[in-house]
């Protein structure tokens, strides 16, 4: 029976990434249904009740929507992470997950550029600013996004510091790193730190006041990471009392505190939506990364997580 690939996605891909994705799917003679921009949940539900695959962004997969999809063998995420998709209800129901790692990371370490010249600049309010060379970035966890952070920052001829519990400091210092052994010791000696930890049991709200508080004079936090790593009130408390420090992230916080930051004025900078990974460059490698491990899956049965 012809397999059925659902692209469930409330925040799409670009129109060139979707059809070359689709063409992948349809080339090796699977159906394609698209789910783009989709409100309620109910959407998900009625669209994954047919579906083998499914491809997914940040989309919630929980328990209540595998339970709606009978026939579903895999679910990709096109992204990093599995922090959206439940993947002890998928294990249970024999729903295998994967996600294609390092093909967004690009357009995210670019945009934490962005933020931080925008900001620098005064939002381009006119006034004199600030420059990023000769400044200090600490990167917390040298990841995929964060190695192309620790490139970029080495043209702006920044000071790189990289703290990572999983590299050892040889391995740091090999990416051209300067490592630091603790976590505390890279808010302590960074101007800018970019944050790129995944949203772990361990990680949620693990950066809050103390960290952001004991960063140096004109401090500046970037999050282009996860809003659940950080702990909220914490930061809120560091920013208002110390009129230095800014913060900067692609992802809106939640609603209970979005207007306590927005009400921090220019120590505060949210892109609307998460937009890190909104690059047609990062929709096309993600995507069709997505379609192509689809195939190699249902054809070759293989697995890569
Ligand atoms: C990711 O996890 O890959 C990025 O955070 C981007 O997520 P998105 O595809 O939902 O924009």
């Amino acid at each position: 029976m012809t397999k059925t690939i659902l692209l469930a996605t409330e925040k799409p891909f670009s129109a060139a990434a979707r059809d070359q994705t689709k063409a992948i799917l349809e080339g090796a003679g699977y159906a394609v249904r698209v789910l783009e921009s989709y409100k309620a949940e109910s959407d998900l539900t009625a669209a994954i009740a047919e579906a083998d695959a499914v491809i997914i962004r940040s989309d919630e997969i929980h328990a209540g929507v595998l339970d709606a999809a009978k026939s579903l063998k895999l679910v990709v995420r096109a992204g990093a992470g599995y922090d959206n998709v439940d993947i002890a209800a998928a294990k249970q129901r024999g729903v295998a997950v994967m996600n294609t790692p390092g093909q967004n990371a690009n357009a995210v370490a670019e945009l934490v550029f962005g933020m931080l010249v925008y900001s620098a600049r005064g939002q381009f309010d006119g006034k004199t600013g600030s420059e990023l060379k000769d400044k200090t970035i600490g990167i917390h966890a040298l990841g995929n996004v964060g190695k192309h952070v620790l490139r970029i920052a080495q043209g702006f001829g920044m000071t790189v510091l990289a703290y990572d519990p999983f590299l050892s400091t040889d391995d740091i210092a090999a990416l051209g790193a300067k490592p630091v052994a603790r976590v505390e010791e890279l808010y302590a000696k960074s101007d800018v730190v970019s944050l790129h930890i995944p949203a772990t049991a361990e990680t949620k709200k693990s950066i809050g006041k103390a960290l952001l508080s004991s960063m140096p004079k004109d401090g500046v936090l970037v999050n282009t990471a996860r809003a659940e790593v950080i702990d909220e009130p914490g930061l809120l408390e560091a920013l208002k009392a110390r009129k230095d420090l800014r913060y900067l992230t692609d992802i809106e916080p939640s609603a209970e505190h979005k207007a306590a930051f927005e009400a921090l004025g220019k120590q505060y900078l949210a892109t609307p939506k998460k937009m890190g990974a909104q690059t047609e460059e990062a929709n096309t490698n993600a995507a069709t990364a997505a379609a192509r491990q689809i195939v190699a899956f249902f054809e070759h049965g293989i697995v890569n997580d």
